[in-house]
């Protein structure tokens, strides 16, 4: 079993990757190393793989290379290479969104065509939903994203059914809700409120606090990705949430526990883009993939925090 993982640097690809290569499969990573954040940190995340001579890694871009002899002697791919991120996908920089999650899918799914694939999993997001009427949000809800960053995963995802549909790749999409955990991206919630903390800088919070995320941690994230691409997935997308719907402001205070000092937080207007909740209902996923979210906030808060004071 060969497994090909885009956006292998990343937060969830590199951890995904080593978790394939802790099943046995042989990995190729490929990645641009894109400036969405320090390319060093992508570079810090695939320190362990690039040790492993089971893994290699090839720096390439979706949106350009040949992506053809990349897939030579595959089994499974794990689409995760896009821009990601919500609130930053408004104006000029919705082009660059559209060519890392739009074209470059449809370039790989373009090169998975008539290739003796098992499974290709492509990673969208709760941000499909956009403001979701019914909590839990079951994966029929209508797809209506409100930022630009939801909508090209709303395309993701209509490229994964067209090509599975009519040219018979084998692809499944995940619908990942906040990820958190040791890597996550230093643009993330979670990441800027322990910088805060461990610097003693206030946080900035987009509206009251209030709203509330069904906050996955990353092993539990990955563990459903392991299974879309091992099990037979009957449904061509599913929901991947923590299994707790938690308000900011909770995370906050459990956060000052950890890091053992106050955090200031000052409150602005809320950002475009940011649904005000998310809920997974997982009911597909515990189904079909065996999905079983075991990691508790409180556990995986401080798994975030041993990663992170020691960055
Ligand atoms: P990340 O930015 O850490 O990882 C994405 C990686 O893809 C980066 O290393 C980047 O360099 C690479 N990349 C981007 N464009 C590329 C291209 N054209 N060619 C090659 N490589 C390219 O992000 P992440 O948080 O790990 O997210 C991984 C995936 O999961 C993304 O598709 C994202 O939209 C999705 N997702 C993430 C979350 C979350 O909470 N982190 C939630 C829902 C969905
Ligand atoms: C995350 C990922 O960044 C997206 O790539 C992904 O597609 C999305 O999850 C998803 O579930 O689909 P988001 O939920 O915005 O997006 O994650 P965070 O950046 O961790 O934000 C969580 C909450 O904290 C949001 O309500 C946000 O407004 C708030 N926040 C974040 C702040 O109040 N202040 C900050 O500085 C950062």
């Amino acid at each position: 079993m060969r497994a090909l993982v885009t956006g292998v640097a990343g937060f969830l690809g590199s951890t995904l990757a080593e978790a394939l290569r802790g099943s046995g499969f042989e990995v190729l990573g490929v990645d641009a190393l894109t400036p969405n954040y320090d390319p060093a940190v992508k570079r810090a995340n695939l320190a362990g793989l690039l040790a492993d001579p089971g893994f290699r890694f090839v720096e390439t871009d979706l949106r350009g290379a040949d992506l053809r002899p990349l897939l030579d002697g595959v089994t499974h791919v794990a689409h995760l290479a896009a821009l990601p991120g919500v609130r930053s996908s408004w104006g000029e920089s919705f082009r660059d969104y559209a060519e890392h999650n739009v074209v470059a899918t449809q370039r790989l799914l373009e090169a998975a065509r008539g290739r003796a694939l098992v499974k290709v999993a492509v990673a969208s997001s709760s941000s499909v939903y956009g403001a979701a009427r019914h909590a839990p949000t079951g994966e029929d809800e209508p797809r209506r994203p409100i930022s630009p960053y939801g909508v090209t995963k709303l395309a993701t995802e209509a490229l994964v059914h067209a090509y599975r549909a009519e040219q018979g790749v084998p692809a499944v999409a995940l619908r990942y809700f906040t990820v958190y955990g040791p890597r996550q991206r230093p643009d993330m919630g979670f990441h800027r409120f322990f910088e805060a903390g461990r610097h003693g800088k206030p946080v900035t919070i987009y509206g009251d606090g209030g709203q509330t995320r069904d906050f996955t941690f990353v092993d539990d994230a990955v563990s459903a990705t392991v299974a879309s691409l091992t099990r037979e997935t009957r449904e061509f997308a599913y929901n991947v949430g923590g299994g707790h719907r938690v308000a900011l402001h909770e995370v906050l205070d459990r956060i000052e526990g950890l890091v053992g000092r106050r955090i200031e937080r000052r409150h602005v207007e809320p950002q475009h883009g940011d649904p005000r909740d998310t809920s997974a209902d997982t009911t597909l996923a515990r189904r079909d993939l065996g999905y079983e979210p075991s990691t508790t906030l409180e556990r995986g808060l401080s798994r975030q925090w041993e990663w992170q004071r020691n960055i």
